[in-house]
């Protein structure tokens, strides 16, 4: 199979990982991945704060209520951005898969944890310093991946496909 589907079709939601740095050039690496997602009017309006504190990341597991395993995490990358750019949302969301794509691609283990319009996002912004204009995407906690995750329920292709008309 291509190396680029395989990494598609092989990447899953890792929550546990190992007590194991990931080196710079591979973080580097990633927010390069995500900076070259395509973007509406080319705008790139993204912000990607890369955490590897224990303090920090402690912090945040406090704080994201549904993604407390960021405390475990090696690093976690924040995605946002200004508001004010209507597709925002949009960008970050390609942004934050091309990451997941390239950290399964490199043997780590990576989770999307919902960053847009949560109720701990006041909290996350005064932990980082995010400024007040600015809104969260998504928290991407990334590590060596420490768990074998279950086959997951997903909807058959040929429920999802329509040919010509929905
Ligand atoms: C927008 C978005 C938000 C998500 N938020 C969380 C989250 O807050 N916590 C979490 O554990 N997983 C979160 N996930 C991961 C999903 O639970 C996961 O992708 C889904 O169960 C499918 O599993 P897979 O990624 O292993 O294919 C989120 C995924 C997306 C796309």
């Amino acid at each position: 199979m291509n190396e680029t589907i395989k990494s598609i079709k092989g990447r899953r939601s890792i929550r546990k990982y190992k007590d194991k740095e990931v080196p710079k050039d591979i973080l580097e690496e990633l927010i390069d991945c995500a900076r070259l997602a395509p973007s509406a009017r080319n705008a790139q309006p993204w912000e990607f704060i890369v955490i590897t504190e224990k303090e920090t990341l402690k912090k945040l597991g406090e704080v994201i209520s549904t993604g407390s395993f960021v405390e475990d995490a090696a690093v976690c990358i924040v995605i946002c951005g200004n508001l004010v750019n209507h597709h925002l949302i949009e960008d970050g969301s390609a942004a934050t898969e091309n990451i997941l794509v390239a950290a399964h691609s490199l043997g780590l283990g990576a989770c999307w944890v919902a960053g847009y319009n949560r109720t701990y996002n006041n909290k996350v912004k005064e932990i980082l310093g995010i400024p007040g204009d600015k809104a969260l995407v998504s928290f991407i906690p990334i590590g060596y991946p420490d768990e074998v995750t279950a086959k997951r329920a997903t909807r058959d292709l040929k429920e999802v496909i329509h040919w010509e008309k929905y």
